[in-house]
């Protein structure tokens, strides 16, 4: 297998190019992706907007081969003006209640209200195409409630609305409409919220784990937007 140019490089990952068609997903710590690789080859035929997975060949567990997705990420797309902020939010509602009506694979005996989660659902992990919004990057995708995962995005975004950098404002503005876009059946209870917090903490890259006390200001921000 030829692997060609660096096409895209986040936290965990890098993506190389393949060919026109494909690319190649390598984790830098050479964990295996055979895990994200089965959701996202049973999202696909659902109709869920993830890249399609290309059946394992003679690569390792550790590479994921998908189709190539071409746009700029949601974030992108929304500082370059191309996407307003009320639109970026409504779009990440809509791909999580989308995912969480996903019926679970076959034979999963899930818990009454269990969903395929992403747990990481925010306007990075989304490419913006002509065809719509393409989601990206199930490293943390498991099954558990839905709020969980409303709850991860919000935080997510209240995090990034409390950073002080330039991306502050639209994130305030993101994390309003996604909210205000949940569906009444969806709860945010203290449950979900200790739950999304301890994930957070413990993620050691989580921005807000620098500045002391960021993580709890963000949830304050999350619970004050679920009222
Ligand atoms: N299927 C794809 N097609 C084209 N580019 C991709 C694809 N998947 C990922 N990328 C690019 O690689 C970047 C990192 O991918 P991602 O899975 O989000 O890794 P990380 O976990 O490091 O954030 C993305 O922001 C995007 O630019
Ligand atoms: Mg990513």
């Amino acid at each position: 297998m030829m692997i060609g140019e660096l096409i895209g490089s986040g936290r965990d990952a890098d993506v190389y190019a393949l060919d026109g068609s494909w690319v190649l997903r390598r984790n830098r710590d050479g964990r295996s992706q055979s895990r994200e690789a089965a959701v996202m080859a049973h999202l696909h035929p659902h109709g869920y907007p993830v890249p399609e997975i290309r059946p394992a060949g003679d690569e390792a567990s550790t590479d994921l081969v998908m189709r190539r997705v071409t746009g700029p990420t949601l974030m992108d797309a929304a500082q370059a003006g191309e996407v307003g902020t009320a639109e970026v939010g409504m779009i990440l509602a809509d791909l999580l209640a989308r995912l969480h009506a996903v019926p679970l694979p076959d034979g999963a005996a899930g818990e009454p209200g269990t969903a395929i989660l992403h747990l990481d659902l925010h306007p990075l992990n989304v490419i913006h195409t002509s065809e719509g919004p393409v989601v990206i990057d199930w490293v943390n995708t498991r099954q558990g409630p839905p709020g969980l995962d409303w709850t991860m995005s919000a935080l997510i975004l209240a995090e990034l609305a409390l950073g002080g950098s330039e991306l502050a404002p639209p994130a305030q503005e993101v994390l309003s409409a996604l909210l205000a876009h949940r569906p009444a059946a969806v709860v945010l209870d203290g449950g979900v919220v200790a739950a999304a917090r301890a994930a957070r903490a413990a993620d050691s890259n989580a921005g807000s784990n620098a500045v002391p006390g960021g993580l709890d200001a963000a949830v304050a921000l999350v619970i004050a937007h679920a009222g």
